[in-house]
């Protein structure tokens, strides 16, 4: 690649596909405008049109942020198209606007007719607009979309790994929108496996709690509730309850009385954008927990102390699919987390740990800072100072093979000054 040529981001979309954009990369945007719409034989019906476009430093590292931030918004298995709505694409500009290699935004008209015409303005800068870097950030952080459910199989794999002990004369708590209906298209994943398996897993009680807060996927009302599950004397025995002012919110005061005085293991898939928070309202509360997030938490900053405090591992599985809204198949990013103990974990056969030498030079190079950057789920067993990893080794087990995240925080690589994939700086005990 030319070292000149200018490199961008953008954002766009087909007429007649509003429920998707792409986010892709290209040195030319007129260019790859004309490509796109060449494709659709630039059909009236269906025409291409950027939403959002703007010049980066470095494209690729730009693009592979955006795969990892926002992977559990992708729609396709083509690794490009992401969810669409107002609320996301201003989300995913505002992630790129704010972006260290971010450099000027570039508005683009096109005409269907003619030619696309590039405009070239620049676009004001946080100083000028009275913003700064967090106030934009915060606003993302806003913009909600939780709206992914899990699968019924998703949750069967994995808690097949568990010993059956671990869950003998427990209660189970599901305090993330696992509503429960007479019809089990109305309820949540979580909710019907545990309700199936209740006897098999030898359970003492299942608590479900619904969510009134939010986009009303199980069609449950806008009233929280919470539906218990029992076994007596008399046969299985069910409630469902809407006390007074209850939202149904994991961190409403009457389900952290539930969390706190009732849950043995607490099992959901909780909300995307305020993951964070939940994270740390079950981890302070002691209890064991079985969860899905974001596969990339193991890099994330405020995610790593848990790890590295060995509050939390991976579970067995990743996560590759969840339903949308609208009950289609969706791709996305996201793996089991949990502080119930792992045997034996399976993965740890994809993990190469060797001598420094026998790796491949390929999976091993030094950066800026003359840190070591070890790719391919390898680890020198015989290296004794810090060295950067991805997420994937993590997951495979690499905690728990003798090694410990060694800084509180992501560890960003700098190679010929050019920022690359942020990893974890770990070393061996
Ligand atoms: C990722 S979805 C998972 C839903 C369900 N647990 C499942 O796995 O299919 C997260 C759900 O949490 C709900 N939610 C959002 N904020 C919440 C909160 N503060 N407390 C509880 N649930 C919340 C969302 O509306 C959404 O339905």
């Amino acid at each position: 690649m030319d070292e000149n040529e200018k490199q961008y981001i953008y954002i766009i979309q087909a007429s007649l596909e509003p429920s998707k954009c792409k986010i892709g990369k290209t040195n030319d945007l007129d260019r790859r405008l004309k490509e796109y719409n060449n494709i659709t034989g630039v059909s009236k019906e269906n025409t291409y049109q950027y939403l959002f476009t703007c010049e980066v430093a470095d494209m690729a590292v730009v693009e592979n942020d955006i795969k990892e931030n926002y992977g559990y918004l992708r729609e396709e298995k083509s690794r490009e198209i992401y969810l669409y709505n107002s609320a996301l694409l201003k989300m995913y500009s505002d992630y790129i606007k704010t972006h260290k290699l971010f450099v000027e935004e570039i508005f683009i008209k096109t005409d269907n007719k003619k030619e696309t015409i590039i405009v070239k303005k620049t676009t004001p800068t946080l100083k000028e607009r009275g913003l700064a870097t967090v106030d934009i950030l915060n606003k993302a952080k806003k913009t909600k979309n939780d709206e992914f459910y899990t699968r019924y199989e998703d949750i069967e794999k994995e808690i097949a790994m568990y010993a059956k002990s671990v869950w003998a004369d427990k209660c189970v708590f599901c305090n993330c929108d696992d509503a429960v209906d007479t019809d089990e298209r109305k309820s949540s994943a979580f909710a019907l496996y545990f309700m199936r398996n209740f006897k098999e897993l030898g359970l003492r009680k299942l608590i479900c709690t619904h969510y009134g807060g939010g986009l009303d996927l199980f069609n449950q009302g806008a009233k929280g509730y919470v539906f218990t599950y029992v076994f007596t004397r008399e046969g299985f025995k069910e409630f469902k309850e809407y006390p007074k002012g209850y939202t149904g919110s994991f961190d409403d005061p009457l389900s952290l009385k539930i969390l706190n005085e009732e849950a043995d293991i607490v099992c959901t898939n909780p909300p995307f954008s305020i993951a964070r928070e939940y994270w740390k309202i079950v981890i302070e509360s002691g209890k064991k927990f079985l969860i899905i997030s974001n596969i990339t938490n193991v890099k994330t900053g405020s995610y790593i102390p848990y790890f590295k405090n060995n509050q939390v591992w991976a579970g067995y599985n990743r996560v590759d699919y969840f339903f949308n809204p609208k009950k289609q198949l969706t791709d996305a990013s996201g793996h089991w987390y949990t502080n119930i103990p792992i045997n034996d974990r399976p993965k740890y056969k994809h993990l190469k740990i060797v001598p420094l030498k026998e790796i491949p030079e390929k999976y091993k190079k030094y950066d800026d800072s003359k840190i070591l950057l070890v790719d391919n789920c390898y680890a020198p067993s015989n290296y004794k100072k810090p060295f950067a990893v991805s997420v994937r080794p993590i997951l495979n087990g690499l905690l728990e093979k003798g090694y410990s995240i060694i800084e509180e925080k992501s560890y960003q690589p700098y190679i010929n000054g050019k920022a690359i994939f942020s990893r974890v700086l770990v070393q061996k005990v």
